[in-house]
This record gives structure tokens, C-alpha cells and sequence, in this order.
């Protein structure tokens, strides 16, 4: 497995395998991987004849300073975990100043309002750091395809738009969550739950099927009560915001049209980690 730390190397290695033939796919990460993004490597494996790996924690997509300092970093466990997934992968690991030089800065987007919501609502500009970062890893690693779990849909939706606004030649795919056994999505934040928190947070996802189930007959009020009352008395999490929207536009859904795709997202806390998931209703 080569692991690459500066821009030259890895762009000049990628333009190597493309000079060959080759089909490039890019799965970008913040590393502490898990058996979520070995899904990702595996999809991108088998539809690219290269991959190519970054592991970067990004600042600029991180609002809140504490969430940035205790975000799990482990690279030699990261390199270890991707050298026995797949021998083949290419990893690109690169320091802030690689990425971003002296200024440590987001770029200024607008996204049409998908920003302005949910994620984007409750962590102020987050959105424009993952698509600074992207937009620059893009550049580097110029890859025919990237891949991104639908765990962070919102996100997905905003790559997609920025791919749009830069005019980037990449094609983005949505890849399914992946869960553990007892349906909790898989997340590097799960590491940091206390044995109770764990316990007590696969009832997130079995609210999102309860509320799927619901949404069949009842009014996106009555779904949304629902689900704010099932957390009330909970112990170990605490709802943030359950959203039902269009899955393509994101914006909330007062009434149901039987032509629309329907979502519902949630996000909660468990003691300070803070969990997303969300589930397609129609
Ligand atoms: O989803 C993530 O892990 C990050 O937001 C990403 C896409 C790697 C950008 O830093």
C-alpha cells in the first residue's frame, strides 16, 4: 500500500494510472475508519480499477472547537486497518498546510439554501468546510468517481451542487448506511459512547422505522410529534432535531404530495457525541 503526504506525489501517481486506462475512484475520510467506510473502499473497488484514500481531519468543517480537539485521530491504526482491508488502496494523508497553506479558511458558498438547514442550521458553516476541503481534494486527486455514505445525506446533496458550481468532471455516488447488527449507523463517533450511551443508541434507527411506518398514514405533524415524545424521557440521548423534508430539495415538508420522495433525519446527543442518521419514508 503507498501512502502519499504531499500534492506532487499523489497527483503525479494518479495521472500515471490514468495515462494507463485506469479508473480512478476517491473515497475521502476524516479517518478513525470503521467497517462503514471499509463498505465505501470495497463499492469503490470494484467499480474503479484504482482507489484512492485521504485521511484528513479538516478544521474548517468543525464549528464548534471541543468537536475538533476530541474528534478520534489514530493514523497508524487508519493505515493498518486500510493496508488489511485492501493492500492495493492508494492513501493520501496530508497536513493542514498541504491542503490549505497559511490560511486556514472556508470558501464562501451558497448552496441554494441546502446549507442553510438541519446540519447546516444547527452547525453554522459547516457545509462550506467539507466542500472547501473537497474542492481542494478534488483538484489533487482528480478522480473519475467519488464515494460518500448516505449517513450524511445532506452532505451528499451539497457535494453533488458543488460538483455543479466548480464544473468538476468527478461523478458522485451515494453509497447505503451501514449499520451495526442492532442498527446503529456506523460512525468514528461511536467510539467515543460509554458502554450505556451505546447500549441505549440503537433506539435512534428503530425510531426512524417506527416514524417511516407512521408516515404511511398520518400527517407529518402527528410523525414529528411522535418522535420528539418517544425521546422525552429518554436517559441517555437527547433529540437535537427530527426533520421530515423533500429528499432532493431538503426543504421541510408541511404536507405530503404523492409525487414527492420523502426523508426523515434526526440527530441526537448522547452525553457530548452527537449522532446523525436518517431513512428514506417513500
Ligand atoms: O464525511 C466525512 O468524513 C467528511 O465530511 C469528508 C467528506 C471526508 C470531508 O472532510
Amino acid at each position: 500500500m503507498h501512502v502519499y503526504t504531499n500534492r506532487p506525489e499523489i497527483s503525479a501517481a494518479v495521472a500515471k494510472h490514468k495515462k494507463n486506462g485506469s479508473k480512478i475512484g476517491f473515497v475521502p475520510t476524516m479517518g478513525a475508519l470503521h467497517r462503514g467506510h471499509a463498505s465505501l473502499f470495497n463499492f469503490a473497488s470494484k467499480n474503479c480499477d484504482i482507489v484512492v484514500v485521504s485521511v484528513f481531519v479538516n478544521p474548517t468543517q468543525f464549528n464548534n472547537p471541543k468537536d475538533l480537539e476530541t474528534y478520534p485521530r489514530d493514523l497508524q491504526g487508519d493505515l493498518e486497518f486500510l493496508e488489511s482491508t485492501n493492500p492495493e488502496l492508494l492513501v493520501f494523508a496530508p497536513s493542514t498546510t498541504t491542503i490549505y497553506g497559511s490560511k486556514v479558511e472556508s470558501i464562501n458558498y451558497s448552496f441554494d439554501g441546502l446549507n442553510q438547514v438541519m446540519e447546516g442550521a444547527f452547525r453554522p458553516g459547516h457545509f462550506e468546510g467539507v466542500a472547501t476541503v473537497l474542492k481542494h481534494l478534488f483538484e489533487i486527486v482528480n478522480p473519475d468517481f467519488a464515494f460518500f455514505g448516505e449517513k450524511d445525506y445532506q452532505q451528499l446533496q451539497i457535494i453533488n451542487k458543488l460538483v455543479a458550481i466548480e464544473a468538476l468532471s468527478v461523478k458522485i455516488i451515494g453509497c447505503p448506511i451501514s449499520r451495526h447488527k442492532d442498527g446503529l449507523a456506523e460512525s468514528s463517533r461511536n467510539k467515543r459512547l460509554t458502554k450505556d450511551q451505546r447500549d441505549a443508541s440503537p433506539f435512534i434507527y428503530k425510531t426512524l422505522m417506527q416514524a417511516k411506518e407512521l408516515f404511511n398514514d398520518q400527517t407529518v405533524d402527528e410523525v414529528q410529534k411522535f418522535v420528539v415524545h418517544q425521546f422525552k424521557d429518554n436517559m441517555h440521548l437527547e433529540l437535537e432535531y427530527f426533520e421530515i423534508a423533500n429528499a432532493s430539495t431538503l426543504t421541510h415538508a408541511s404536507t405530503k404530495k404523492e409525487s414527492e420522495k420523502y426523508r426523515a433525519f434526526i440527530a441526537v446527543f448522547a452525553g457530548e457525541v452527537r449522532l446523525i442518521d436518517n431513512i428514506a419514508l417513500n
